[in-house]
């Protein structure tokens, strides 16, 4: 069965002055067997909010929102996955924040895909499309490009044995209070399984955990995951309120429960 993960993606919010206390009480919040957690910090905070979780829930993972395409060089301001090791455990590539301010490509994010499962750490890559594509028919082909950009040169076992997690993250959901329906979301769901087996990943496409991000709280995750082929939620306005996370991860462990994760 596939993992319930629930991602918390911070943004650029909290200092390393607060992001400590804000995990721990998070963390204290959402103990639910079976589902994973991940709190996504900004890049300062990473060590702060490592060092609240090593001593109040190791169980919560740490992850970074972003890294460099390259290991190591001439790239002022940037951060590396080897870096990484040690303050995070996953890490967050292809953000639609990040396609857009940061005029990041396909082909670039499959590279950062590269350096991460190098570095040993996890991956969760987002794909979504545009409000325009949806409008126009065009959601589902436009998220086989973005996987085609990024996975076409990965080697599928490798990428699977990593830990590959996708978040499905329609553009026109995220930030806006509006979000996709459970149907439109389970759909898509297996449409990125349909790409992935068309890029050859056999069993292990079925097997990659899917998750919904866009507008995500306490309120609404029930409708995506009463979908059997959605896998948890990648949060972001909400993530940084713990009765929010409490809801939402009370909600994930129902399904991790139904899926015989939480023994
Ligand atoms: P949101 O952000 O929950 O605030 O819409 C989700 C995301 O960008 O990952």
């Amino acid at each position: 069965m596939r993992d319930v993960v629930v991602a918390a993606n911070w943004k650029m919010h909290t200092t390393p002055a607060d992001a400590g206390d804000l995990a721990r009480t998070i963390a204290s919040r959402t103990r639910e067997a079976g589902v994973t957690r991940v709190i996504c910090p900004p890049f300062v905070s990473l060590g702060a909010v490592r060092d609240a979780l090593a001593e109040s829930d190791p169980d919560v993972a740490v992850g970074a929102q972003n890294v460099h395409h390259e290991l190591a060089g001439a790239y002022t301001g940037e951060i590396s996955a080897p870096m990484l090791v040690g303050l995070a455990t996953w890490v967050i590539v292809g953000h639609s924040e990040r396609r857009r301010d940061a005029a990041e490509t396909d082909a670039l994010i499959g590279r950062k895909l590269a350096r991460v499962l190098e570095a040993g750490l996890r991956p969760i890559l987002c794909v979504g499309e545009q409000l325009a594509d949806r409008e126009a028919g065009r959601a589902i082909a436009v998220v086989d490009a973005q996987l085609r950009g990024a996975l076409t040169d990965h080697d599928p076992a490798a990428t699977a044995d990593g830990g590959l997690v996708i978040a499905y993250e329609p553009v026109w959901a995220i930030g806006t209070g509006r979000t996709a329906t459970g149907a439109d979301a389970s759909a898509m769901a297996d449409a990125i399984r349909a790409a992935l087996d068309a890029l050859g990943w056999g069993e292990s496409g079925a097997a990659t955990p899917v998750l919904y991000g866009g507008s995500v709280t306490s309120a609404n995750i029930a409708e995506f995951l009463a979908e059997p082929s959605i896998d948890g939620a990648l949060v972001g306005g909400a993530s940084l309120k713990p009765d929010e996370m409490a809801g939402i991860v009370a909600r994930a462990g129902i399904t991790a429960r139904a899926r015989g994760l939480a023994g």
